[in-house]
């Protein structure tokens, strides 16, 4: 059994070969879906939402995210393990260099950032030292409070260009992957073909790379709500370890996300 790496994920792109992901946060959750087969494991700030009951993920720290990276990394052999920069731990290149380097030391193989051209320079230091970026554009919970609420994001042109841009130009500083949350089906397809790194959606329709949920939808526990993008694979198969094949079967065979999971 190979390790997935950057590179994995790459030749996954090329070939056309769909990837899957999840959140997780704890080391029995992980292993299980490390196991299953899930690609790429994220330890994601939606702990903030999910695991601590705040109603965004503001209040997560770094010392939070460490804490999880440190029990996921315990329990997976095989997947890609992201760990996710919380709000205002890279507001400076400096800074992201310091929580960066805390979150690899604590099992991550590459870091999550949130944002656009203000994070150019950032990821080119990182990939430089050494830190693989991943970055995150479309709806970033980071900026909920700027966006007005939870919304979709990139509907009229301008922002749509906007956001191609800036995934253009976060590829060409460095970024290794990109994440791209609750935008158009039609620019997410757009943005998949301009890059030559792999995109991971959520809420972004079939036509990304890769899809990523939080596990805590897809086992259906999400207080009582699960956003329209999701799916409650639990639900469906009644196990969790059925739930996870059904769900890295169903982005193989291009089954999820189907339209009612997407955004036009
Ligand atoms: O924090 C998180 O779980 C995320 C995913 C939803 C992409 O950023």
């Amino acid at each position: 059994m190979s390790k997935i790496t950057s590179s994995t994920l790459l030749k996954f792109k090329q070939e056309g070969k769909k990837f899957t992901s999840l959140t997780a946060y704890d080391a029995s959750f992980a292993g299980a879906f490390d196991s299953e087969g899930i690609d790429v494991l994220l330890v994601g700030d939606s702990m903030g939402m999910v695991l601590q009951g705040h109603d965004d993920t503001l209040p997560v720290t770094i010392d939070d995210i460490a804490y999880h990276t440190r029990c996921v990394r315990r329990g997976i052999k095989r997947a890609l393990l992201i760990a996710d920069m919380p709000f205002m731990s890279y507001a400076t290149p400096e800074q992201a260099m310091t929580n960066a380097t805390t979150l690899m030391q604590a099992g991550a193989n590459m870091v999550k950032v949130e944002g656009g051209h203000w994070l150019l320079d950032t990821v080119t230091k990182l990939t430089e030292r050494g830190i693989p970026v991943c970055a995150h554009l479309g709806l970033t919970p980071q900026s909920v409070h700027v966006f007005g609420g939870f919304k979709v994001q990139g509907r009229d042109a301008d922002n749509a260009q906007r956001i191609l841009n800036e995934a253009k130009a976060l590829e060409a500083a460095g970024a290794q992957l990109l994440v791209v949350e609750c935008i158009p089906v039609a620019l997410a397809k757009t943005i998949t073909e301009a890059l030559t790194i792999p995109v991971i959606g959520i809420g972004a329709g079939a036509d990304t790379d890769g899809q990523i949920l939080v596990m805590h939808d897809v086992l259906g526990i999400s207080s009582g709500y699960i956003p329209r993008f999701s799916k409650n694979y639990l639900a469906q198969t009644g196990e969790i370890r059925s739930a996870i094949r059904a769900y890295i079967e169903e982005v193989d065979k291009g089954i999820f996300p189907s339209s009612e999971h997407t955004f036009s």
